[in-house]
């Protein structure tokens, strides 16, 4: 009895001193970037099965880092080795939107994707998931998800640690949920296991990591589900902050703290100068954050599912780092400046739009979210947005839980939040932003240069269940959006029945001429007249959605239907 006893606390012992080196993804550079999706497998537990995952390239869990230059023309190949459908969305990036793998751009099981566009962002950290309709925590969760790091010559002149794996390190950081046979479940309210990497890192296995002692660059990505985290290091020692979403600050911001939602992204600098030989733990000071904020203490829920994670409300390690001597010509020194952003001004502007989160009712808290009282639909266009609009976003979030809210296409500024200035930390651009129970955070933004009619660009709540659950908009940017806005409201072309199965009907006025195209969801034309036609044969499509183009000499014309 005895000796079993002190074997049990041996084997206790030495499972709470497991450690797992860090596992540093590999990396892409271009032109040409092949990414291929597959299904694969991680033994996580040291008990059980392993956890089915996906992958890209030769990884069994998340993918390798893509490095983009600035300028540079890319040409991305995705093929998708899974069983199911999916998208790869470049988040952060401005690229046209027909690239942007939202849900609109599916990559059916067995084919290739091919995106191809000029890289227009500034040097900052971005990433790439899938965003498929409905689907997106399902497959990301599994590891669906990678870095894509992005260079510029601004960047380039400012001394700054850029040694990949060496002094500047990526950082993706997820809380799960896992099922009692080790599988991943797409839900985030009793998420306890953290993966920095994919390395799992809590519950008697710490991932660590060696680095030197010198200035080194951190870029954390939250790419978790739901959990918001508050950064710090153990014994509270500063760091300094040097870029948020989409670009660099412009000073280092000296710092003990960094909140991250889910999608959201910084790179700091922190001096390991002098500490060769010693430990210094990245964690996350969860006891600060805020009941309502996912990630802060339980709060006591009414029906429905509990929220109740180990690691909420409390401060636990993410990451143990061990400080070993410095490599060759170090960085030694902390910038004093790095850019010049220029928010736009809120006199620029020219539209207003507003977007309330909304539940059903005040005492939920997983959801379904709304925008506006409205679930997100596929076939309806919320807004659409001159070309080069500068806009303000007002979020109001009227609901018990925080919401991180993220936009497509463009990076934002924050204007305030509840009437006061952002803190440093969030004066930078931005693609997602963090909005509390009870807040108003306004944001602006301007929509350049890629209109397309028929592909739009999403907005939506970055937790991810939330976001799969409707908490989602879409919005197409338009150089003619009078002549479509009225369109929509005059009724010139009317198309029925829709649902359609054998024909379509065209209602025009008479004597009006036009062209007719039709598209699937792939963006490939199944349908076209050049000239006045008012039936369409649709027996032959395949049941699913398409979108209907009509140009007469005024306007274009844009509907969404169903081929039952
Ligand atoms: Cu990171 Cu629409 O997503
Ligand atoms: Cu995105
Ligand atoms: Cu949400």
């Amino acid at each position: 009895m005895r000796t079993r006893f002190i074997l049990l606390i041996l084997i206790v012992t030495w499972q709470c001193k497991a450690q797992s080196p860090l596992i540093i993804p590999d990396t892409l550079v271009g032109p040409n970037y092949n990414l291929t999706m597959h299904l694969d497998s991680v033994q996580f537990f040291s008990n059980g099965p392993k956890s089915i995952t996906l992958g890209y390239n030769s990884n069994h869990y998340l993918g390798p880092t893509l490095i983009l230059n600035k300028g540079a023309s890319v040409n991305i190949t995705v093929n998708n080795q899974i069983s199911d459908t999916t998208t790869v969305h470049w988040h952060g990036l401005h690229v046209p939107s027909k690239w942007d793998g939202g849900p609109h751009t599916p990559i059916l099981s067995g084919t290739t994707w091919n995106p191809q566009f000029q890289v227009k962002d500034n040097a900052a950290t971005y990433w790439y998931h899938p965003h498929l309709h409905e689907k997106t925590a399902l497959q990301a969760i599994k590891g669906a998800a990678g870095l894509i790091i992005v260079r510029d010559s601004i960047e380039a002149q400012l001394i700054l640690p850029r040694k990949y794996g060496i002094d500047d390190i990526p950082l993706i950081v997820q809380c799960q949920q896992f099922d009692s046979l080790n599988q991943a479940l797409p839900l985030g309210m009793q998420d306890s296991t953290l993966l920095v990497n994919g390395t799992r890192t809590n519950n008697g296995n710490i991932a660590y990591l060696d680095l030197p002692a010198q200035i080194v660059r951190l870029r954390i990505l939250n790419a978790s589900g739901e959990r918001v985290f508050n950064f710090g290091f153990s014994g509270n020692k500063n760091f300094y902050q040097i870029a948020s979403d989409g670009g660099l600050l412009n000073a280092p911001f000296d710092t003990t703290r960094l909140r991250l939602g889910p999608g959201e992204r910084a790179e700091i600098l922190i001096s390991f100068i002098g500490m060769t030989g010693q430990s210094i733990s990245l964690m996350s000071y969860a006891s600060e954050i805020p009941m309502g904020t996912q990630g802060g203490p339980t709060m006591p829920m009414i029906g429905g599912p509990p929220m109740d994670s180990p690691l909420n409300g409390v401060d636990f390690n993410v990451l143990d780092i061990n400080v070993v001597s410095p490599t060759a010509n170090p960085i030694l020194t902390i910038p004093t400046s790095l850019v010049v952003n220029t928010p736009y001004l809120e006199s620029q502007s020219n539209t207003a739009r507003k977007i309330d989160f909304t539940a059903a009712s005040d005492t939920i808290m997983d959801g379904p979210f709304y925008f506006n009282d409205s679930t997100f639909n596929m076939m309806r266009i919320d807004y659409i947005i001159p070309l080069n609009s500068i806009e303000v976003w007002t979020l109001v979030n009227k609901t018990m839980v925080a919401h991180p809210f993220h936009l497509h296409d463009e990076q934002f500024y924050i204007l305030d939040r509840n009437g006061m200035p952002p803190p440093p930390s969030e004066q930078g651009r931005k693609d997602v932003v963090l909005v509390a129970p009870g807040d108003s955070v306004r944001i602006i933004a301007k929509f350049t240069e890629y209109t397309d009619s028929l592909i739009p660009y999403m907005y939506h709540c970055h937790i991810l269940m939330h976001e799969d659950a409707g908490m989602m908009g879409q919005f197409i940017v338009s150089s003619s959006p009078v002549g479509i806005a009225d369109l929509f409201e005059q009724y010139q072309f009317e198309l029925y029945p829709n649902p359609a199965t054998v024909e379509l009907n065209i209602k025009a006025e008479p004597n009006v001429e036009f062209s007719i195209e039709i598209f699937n969801l792939l963006g490939e034309r199944v349908f076209y007249s050049s000239k006045r036609q008012i039936k369409i044969p649709t027996l032959q499509f395949e049941s699913g959605l398409y979108i209907v183009k009509i140009t007469s000499n005024k306007n274009t014309f844009i509907k969404k239907i169903i081929k039952q």
